[in-house]
């Protein structure tokens, strides 16, 4: 009998699961040899309709660490390029592996793999969710700064984007006060902003760079132009007010940390000074997709006796 969680959407999974995912991350980190076997006999196969260097390569480490094996494609290999449907090569995949994992620009496309496959499928990151990319960021926040829930953080640049939405979700799980600063053409979709509120989140949108960065805990902020945004997007000039410099790391608490989930556009979204300086957070986001992916894994294919608790969905 194959095992089917998937891990498509933080706020779809509950709280409790995502501390026990942070928990096991950290132990996982701490002592990995411990885990080299512990999906001995496991599979995942990932597909990628868009680029990735972070979220392939890490998860491929991660599976191998792990005891298991993995297959990465480029959907341009693939018959998906071809007009074969995602339902279609999910039904077929997870006849071969244990777990799945696509990158799309589509979510419905990876919603249909979800509901076609017969095991556990993961989101690696579709136009409006990136949750694999902000569970490390949470784990990096809480190594440095202790845990997340309730705190203020800030985000900066287009906020209408996967990761910013994925914040949002974040919020709403784990109560946190999150500040937009943005100008009015990227602003978060207004639904996924009453959605977070309805959670539990405090969600504040504004022109003011030095308002949204006041009292806040972390910086963050990410691409001007997500991949699938060049040809539905106007110019990102809109955004010039919104880069991360040390001014507003400045207004900032005194301990905030600067976080973007990479690639980096040094001069554009994020000052050169800021991305290299002592706040910076963002190789040890990069290193902590390894070690919180390993976590899911171990989830997704059902390494129940390593979770310390028996409520694992
Ligand atoms: N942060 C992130 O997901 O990077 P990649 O696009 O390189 O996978
Ligand atoms: N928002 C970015 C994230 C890249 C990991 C994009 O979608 O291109």
């Amino acid at each position: 009998m194959s095992i089917k969680r998937d891990f498509l959407d933080l706020d779809g999974l509950g709280v409790g699961l995502l501390r026990e995912l942070l928990e096991l991350a950290s132990k996982v980190k701490a002592e990995p040899t411990l885990y080299c076997t512990s999906l001995a006999g496991k599979s995942l196969v990932m597909v990628f309709e868009a680029p990735s260097t972070r979220t392939r390569v890490s998860f491929e480490m991660a599976m191998r660490r792990l005891g298991g094996d993995v297959v990465s494609l480029a959907a341009h290999d693939m018959q998906l390029e071809r007009g074969e449907t995602p339902g279609d090569t999910a039904r077929v995949l997870s006849r071969y592996a244990d777990a799945l994992l696509l990158r799309t620009d589509e979510a419905s496309r990876l919603q249909a793999m979800a509901e076609s496959s017969r095991v556990s499928v993961i989101n690696g990151l579709t136009r409006l969710s990136h949750p694999c990319q902000i569970m490390a960021d949470i784990m990096t926040f809480e190594e440095r700064l202790g845990r997340i829930d309730g705190e203020r953080l800030a985000y900066f640049g287009d906020a209408s984007n996967n990761v910013a939405a994925t914040w949002l979700q974040a919020a709403g799980v784990f109560g946190l006060e999150l500040c937009f600063a943005c100008p009015e053409s990227h602003r978060p979709e207004a639904g996924l902003v009453e959605r977070a509120r309805g959670n539990g989140a405090k969600i504040v949108i504004t022109d003011d760079p030095l308002a949204a960065a006041n009292g806040s805990r972390a910086i963050m902020t990410d691409v001007w132009v997500s991949m699938g945004d060049d040809a539905r997007r106007a110019p990102h000039n809109a955004l010039a007010g919104y880069r991360v410099d040390s001014k507003v790391m400045g207004g900032a608490r005194a301990d905030a940390i600067f976080m973007h989930c990479l690639p980096a556009h040094r001069g554009e979204e994020v000052t050169e000074e800021v991305l290299e300086g002592e706040s910076s957070a963002v190789w040890d986001e990069a290193e902590n997709r390894l070690h919180v992916q390993k976590a899911i894994l171990l989830w997704c294919l059902g390494a129940d006796n390593l979770f310390s608790s028996l409520e694992l969905g």
